[in-house]
């Protein structure tokens, strides 16, 4: 198995500016493979800008929450409304091409030997959350594999388990035989750990290390796209509060 370094994106929810900012700097560190855990749309106002760069990267992507309402007729009741506004809208955008892509996204795949799913692998389709080190327990039972990249909370997280669960900083993490890693590679298009800076990692798989990037990006133009096209104004200001 050959072993190239790997970008790992997620929650890019249509921020095309975040999106360039992570990739030229995925350039410079001489990434030479793309992949997603999910969320390419939804929140921001380039969805199809964004859909149609993932699709031209060869960025093996999981569906996210997003990409599987925005892809499908169903009902918003249990989005915020903010979120649902922006499903409807975002509906409205995507090509019937881009809606085909993320609509046949798998919920979890393989790559290289590591996992990728958007929310936890023991009921990836009910997208629960993990922010804590006991809610990621249930996960690990399904996790076969050494490494797993996940997203949807929109914040940069490590789970390791070893004898028993714990979270550990989101830094430059080496990969240590015998224990397993549940790695959240945070947002790019919206995060929310009170840094606005992009979230992604890179994962050198002949290092074995996965090291956490944060990325700035034009914001003010993001935040002017998103008022622009009548979004609601609380998406524009989260991206400054990165909350
Ligand atoms: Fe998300």
């Amino acid at each position: 198995m050959d072993k190239p370094k790997f970008a790992v994106l997620g929650d890019i929810h249509g921020n095309w500016e975040a999106l360039s900012a992570v990739l030229a700097d995925a350039e410079r560190e001489n990434v030479q493979r793309y992949v997603c855990v999910g969320d390419v749309v939804g929140y921001n106002a380039d969805p199809e800008q964004c859909v149609e760069r993932i699709m031209a990267l060869d960025c093996v992507t999981v569906r996210g929450n997003h990409d599987h309402y925005c892809a499908h007729d169903m009902s918003l009741r249990s989005f915020h409304p903010l979120a649902a506004k922006v499903m409807r809208w975002t509906r409205d955008r995507l090509s019937a091409d881009q809606v085909d892509y993320l609509s046949n996204l798998r919920m979890s795949c393989t790559v290289n030997g590591f996992l990728m799913v958007h929310s936890t692998l023991d009921m990836p389709d009910k997208w629960g959350y993990v922010f804590k080190a006991l809610e990621a327990e249930s996960h690990f039972a399904y996790q076969t594999t050494t490494l797993c990249f996940h997203g949807h909370t929109h914040v940069p997280a490590v789970f390791e388990k070893g004898s028993r669960v714990e979270r550990l900083q989101p830094e430059k993490i080496s990969i240590t035989l015998g224990r397993k890693y549940f790695i959240n590679v945070g947002s790019v298009g919206q995060p929310r750990d009170g840094n606005p800076d992009a979230s992604y990692v890179i994962y050198d798989a002949a290092a074995r290390q996965v090291r956490f990037r944060r990325v700035p990006y034009d914001i003010a133009t993001a935040q002017a796209k998103i008022r622009a096209a009548s979004l609601p104004d609380r998406l524009a200001v989260r991206l400054e509060l990165g909350r």
